[in-house]
């Protein structure tokens, strides 16, 4: 008689070409149509699975995997992890992982490109022009900030924000970041820049941008306090998560002029935005897609279906002694 195979989920549809190579070791329930990602189904999904491909939609924690007796092992698709409780998840055996590295270069584009947009008013300027406003060309219409020459303000200098400074140094922006750690000297000078506290940070930044993980700890870290160290000619943008900002407390600082303006791929409820964010000409709001190139989106599945093989057993290195 032969074993079972070992019983995958995948919770929503990937690339199917990519998906396919979790078939050579295991049965994989693939859920066909984008689905709800309610805490109860993703219970119910689980509980004969051994392992799981879960995305940032995906709540899963204790109550998730309480009934889950086989479940070894989560491959999150994305670099962020905070929709899943990662202490209770190891507590119970389980294996959780996630997809760095290869989304760092396309994050990094995108996060410059939406602080380009705010900064200089691009989908404001677009919105004008396509309601039939602008009647020839004006000196002083949609006067936006300069990148080049400015400061930039980095929160969170892990690969995301290497990443930025990199771009930033080709602007001849002046760099300055604030981290939980500060970086050694050699990384300091390759980014061109320069350590600050939390307070000096948002202070001198002409443009600020949030590349930092997020956890119940830090949520709302972007108050109505920090925002007001802000220059009013300042602009911020946020590729990490939603919840980092008070959003009502930066809806506020937009609407009052004592912000510029900001960038936003993401928000705290999502796919719910304040409606007051909408409202403002000087936001750019995305549809979190800092990491959406087809090639860097292939690259997570891809990386993430290689962590669920190896962590069920089936890596390159399955069978070979360990020390
Ligand atoms: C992540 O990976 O955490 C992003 O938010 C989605 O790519």
């Amino acid at each position: 008689m032969t074993a079972a195979r070992p019983r995958v989920w995948v919770s929503q549809p990937l690339f199917d070409d990519i998906v396919a190579r979790l078939e050579t070791h295991f049965d994989v329930d693939a859920t066909r149509e984008v689905a709800d990602h309610a805490p109860e189904r993703i219970a119910e999904a689980l509980r004969e699975a051994d392992g799981a491909l879960v995305t940032l939609n995906d709540p899963v924690g204790a109550a998730q995997v309480a009934a889950a007796s086989r479940l070894r092992a989560i491959a999150n698709v994305g670099v962020g992890y905070n929709n899943l409780e990662v202490a209770a998840l190891q507590a119970q055996g389980i294996v959780v992982t996630n997809t760095p590295d290869v989304l760092t270069e396309t994050t990094a584009d995108f996060g410059f490109a939406l602080m380009m947009a705010a900064a200089r008013r691009i989908t404001e300027a677009e919105r004008w022009l396509r309601d039939g406003q602008w009647r020839g060309w004006s000196f002083k219409s949609l006067l936006g900030a300069d990148i080049h020459g400015s400061t930039l303000g980095i929160l969170g200098m892990g690969r995301i924000g290497q990443g930025i400074a990199k771009r930033a140094a080709g602007f001849g922006m002046r760099m300055l970041y604030h981290n939980r750690h500060r970086l050694p000297e050699e990384v300091e000078r390759e980014c061109r820049a320069s350590y600050v506290d939390y307070e000096t940070l948002f202070a001198q930044a002409d443009h600020a941008v949030l590349v930092l993980p997020y956890s119940a700890q830090n949520r709302h870290l972007i108050d109505a306090a920090t925002l007001a160290r802000m220059k009013p000619t300042a602009t911020l943008t946020n590729i990490a998560r939603g919840g980092l900002i008070d959003e009502a407390a930066l809806a506020d600082a937009l609407a009052a002029g004592r912000l510029a303006a900001a960038g936003l791929d993401v928000f705290e409820g999502e796919p719910n935005v304040d409606p007051r964010l909408l409202a403002l000409d000087n936001v750019v709001l995305t549809p979190h897609i800092a990491s959406g190139s087809l090639a860097t989106r292939r690259a997570m599945v891809s990386l993430a279906v290689d962590n669920l093989i190896a962590a069920l057993g089936f890596g390159p290195d399955a069978g070979k002694p360990r020390n």
